[in-house]
């Protein structure tokens, strides 16, 4: 069994990054697959989300420790608050791996792909939670991964900068990652009451074709609250709107 690695990713902020990272593992784990969750982003938001206490962090080598330190990525990971999902947690220093690594390791884009090799065939699946940017974190995890998952806000301005992004995947493609594929744009916080929701899907459509997954997620305040309590949608209400939409995105993502 080798894991396969996905990348969340989209370099605009606030567009459901996180919240799809940590409730498609915990749906998967449901299923009785084996997922790690490797937090890529300081702002750490979903370390605290699956419930890895600051004390828990102090404990264990972070992301940093093992990308620019060469820490064992085994001796790193933590059980999350969900059933069969592992993390790899992440801090605020991990804001200065640019710099060090253009320093220490001539800006590599594989230092990633080489820290997750031991643990490789451990997972079902591998998910990157993103940071916001197309920076070397970002490019080191499209080295790392099969595919991104592109989320993107069901709002007006949905694709600005959507063709920056597909385009730093074709070139990591070409130039690291022959394997790299677009697993599919995810639109997230979908308000089914609103016509220009329905509008931008269709738009989205139209631009996108096939690569728009079926799955759409709503705009769903249970969706906000769960990470508070650091736990998934499916240990806070696992009846609400939210929590069915991403069990529907894990079972499209099973069957490709
Ligand atoms: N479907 C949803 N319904 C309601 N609120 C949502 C939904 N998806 C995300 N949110 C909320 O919107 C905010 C941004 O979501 P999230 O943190 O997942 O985005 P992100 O892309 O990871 O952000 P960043 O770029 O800062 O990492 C959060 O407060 C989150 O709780
Ligand atoms: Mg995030």
């Amino acid at each position: 069994m080798s894991a396969k690695v996905i990348s969340i990713s989209n370099q605009k902020g606030g567009v459901g990054k996180t919240t799809t990272s940590m409730n498609l593992a915990a749906a998967l784990g449901i299923l009785e697959k084996k997922i790690l969750v490797i937090d890529l982003d300081p702002q750490a938001n979903s370390t605290v989300g699956l419930g890895i206490t600051r004390e828990m962090v102090s404990k264990k080598p972070t992301i940093f420790n093992v990308l620019l330190e060469k820490e064992s990525i085994k001796k790193s990971i933590h059980n999350s608050s969900s059933k069969n999902v592992d993390i790899l947690a992440s801090t605020i220093n991990l804001s200065g791996f640019d710099l060090h690594a253009q320093k220490h390791f001539d800006g590599s884009e594989k230092i990633l792909s080489d820290a997750i090799e031991p643990i490789i065939d451990d997972y079902d699946y591998i998910l990157i939670d993103c940071p916001p940017s197309l920076g070397l974190l970002v490019k080191n995890s499209f080295v790392a991964s099969d595919s991104v998952l592109v989320t993107v806000q069901s709002e007006y301005y949905a694709l600005e900068g959507l063709s920056q992004l597909i385009n730093t995947i074709w070139s990591v493609k070409k130039l690291h990652n022959r394997n790299l594929s677009i697993e599919g744009i995810l639109l997230t916080m979908f308000n089914q009451h609103y016509n220009m929701s329905q509008d931008i899907y269709n738009e989205v459509k139209r631009i996108i074709g096939k690569n728009l997954l079926n799955t759409k997620i709503p705009r769903n305040v249970k969706l906000s609250e769960a990470p508070s309590h650091g736990i998934s949608i499916f240990d806070y209400d696992s009846s609400c709107a939210g929590a069915k939409s991403y069990m529907l995105l894990a079972q499209e993502i099973l069957n490709g």
